[in-house]
């Protein structure tokens, strides 16, 4: 029906170096499993510092940039596309706030993480950002559809 397709999003979510390094790939991708999220794309690189600093480009003029950039770049990143209903505020929640020490028990940062610069994963927004952060990781081909009929 015409409203699942209204209500179905996807978003951008990665693993930083740091949760890479620390074991957390599987952990995290569990909890989106369980909340009831599809993986759509999936892969783990070393982003070149051209991809960082697009990625983070509405960032540029905060202090903290050039120490965003090098810490993004310093390691593998486990990149990855989810869908489903509501899912870019959804995983917004589940990660939680961007200083882990304000985030509550119970969220990714919340429970892995101490530091600022340090907070395991990012996730997307907005709609706008989940769109564009997908196109600037992924090729299309590398999404893959879940639901084919649900898209005819
Ligand atoms: S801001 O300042 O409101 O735009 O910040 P916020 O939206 O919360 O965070 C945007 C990303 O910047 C990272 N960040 C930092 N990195 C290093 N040092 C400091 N002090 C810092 N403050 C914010 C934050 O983790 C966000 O990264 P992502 O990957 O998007 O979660």
């Amino acid at each position: 029906p015409s409203w699942v397709m209204h209500c179905t999003e996807r978003t951008f979510v990665a693993i930083k170096p740091d949760g890479v390094h620390r074991g957390l790939i599987g952990r995290t991708i569990a909890r989106l499993e369980d909340k009831g999220y599809s993986l759509v794309a999936l892969k783990l690189l070393k982003p070149s510092r051209t991809l960082a600093e697009s990625h983070y480009e509405s960032l540029r003029s905060k202090p903290f940039f050039g120490d965003l950039v090098s810490f993004i770049t310093s390691g593998p990143v486990c990149a990855m596309v989810w869908e489903g209903k509501d899912v870019i505020g959804q995983v917004r929640k589940l990660i939680g706030n961007t200083d882990p020490l304000t985030c509550a028990p119970g969220t990714i940062r919340g429970d892995f993480g101490i530091d600022i610069g340090r907070n395991i994963i990012h996730g997307s927004d907005s709609i706008s950002s989940a769109e564009r952060e997908i196109q600037l990781w992924f090729h299309s081909e590398e999404l893959v559809d879940w639901n084919p009929s649900l898209h005819e």
